[in-house]
């Protein structure tokens, strides 16, 4: 597999890690994943806004232009020549020496960066079908707006729901709905579509962006308040939404039926809006 090392486009052999690479040893760093659609990056100028918005809130000084990064980025992305797939991406603070918990100085650090670009195909079954989903506690931290590496919170998440039988975690922080274990969580009730307000609780996923405008331009309401676990048990519809599952209904939550179990209407229509979008801005390029 080809890897992007910093400006070096090299095969994942010869990558060298430090290890005392601070994102290795702490976490600190930053990642995103765009989605490949017949070789367009899709939604690539939000995935960059986000991706330099996070690297300033962790105090990382990113050592190029968004511009120049997406031209490292699209350079890369021919060279693989993955028409279909996904581009993973991260940036790290870099080695200090000797290891410290403050963060290093500017000048004395070069960030990491390593990216790759692996084939996925949408996740049909689980778009048609649906899934599961289990409440759990949401434990993370409260710095959920940055796209860390560090995803333990994450996982321990996911792994819970997936220890109880069920697909993925509905996270719930004080009695409120954040968000799944990967994507953003919406619901739908008497028509009206609800999903947890950006801040500080929940990462603000691209997919949330167009599927907000695809809502607004189908004429949908949109509440974009906090809302119980005891209101989405009780939801007409459910669904996730994120760059790799794209607008995949939930079908259940800790074993009880939404709606009558199946993926509801509202969801469909969100669904084919959504990958309607992508099928125009393909053809556009
Ligand atoms: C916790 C969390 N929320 C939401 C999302 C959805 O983000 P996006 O739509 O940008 O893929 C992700 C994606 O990885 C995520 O990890």
């Amino acid at each position: 597999m080809k890897i992007l090392w910093n400006d070096k486009i090299v095969d994942e052999s010869e990558v060298k890690i430090d290890t005392e690479d601070r994102g290795y040893q702490f976490g600190d760093g930053i990642y995103e994943v765009i989605r490949i659609y017949n070789g367009l990056l899709y939604m690539e100028e939000e995935h960059l806004e986000r991706f330099f918005r996070c690297a300033d809130k962790i105090r990382l000084t990113l050592p190029f232009t968004k511009e120049e990064f997406s031209q490292r980025l699209h350079r890369f992305a021919e060279e693989v020549g993955i028409k279909n797939g996904r581009l993973y991406f991260q940036v790290t603070h870099g080695a200090a020496k000797p290891r410290l918990h403050s963060f290093p100085d500017p000048k004395e650090v070069v960030p990491v960066l390593t990216a790759d670009i692996q084939e996925i195909s949408r996740p049909m079954e689980k778009l048609t079908k649906g899934i599961s989903g289990g409440i759990v506690t949401d434990k993370r931290w409260l710095h959920c707006d940055i796209k860390s590496i560090s995803l333990l919170g994450n996982i321990l998440a996911l792994n819970e729901a997936q220890e109880n039988g069920y697909d993925d975690a509905v996270l719930v922080r004080d009695g409120i709905v954040t968000e799944a274990s990967s994507s953003n969580l919406w619901m739908v009730k008497d028509g009206v579509l609800y999903t947890h307000p950006d801040g500080e609780l929940i990462l603000p996923g691209i997919t949330k962006i167009k599927v907000r405008q695809l809502a607004n331009q189908l004429g949908f309401k949109l509440v974009e308040e906090p809302f119980t676990k005891e209101f989405i048990v009780e939801a007409d519809e459910v669904f996730k939404t994120s760059s790799v599952a794209e607008v995949t209904p939930i079908i259940s939550i800790n074993g009880k039926n939404i709606g009558d179990g199946t993926p509801g209407t509202i969801t469909k229509q969100l669904q084919k809006a959504y990958i309607d979008a992508i099928e125009e801005t393909v053809k556009k390029m």
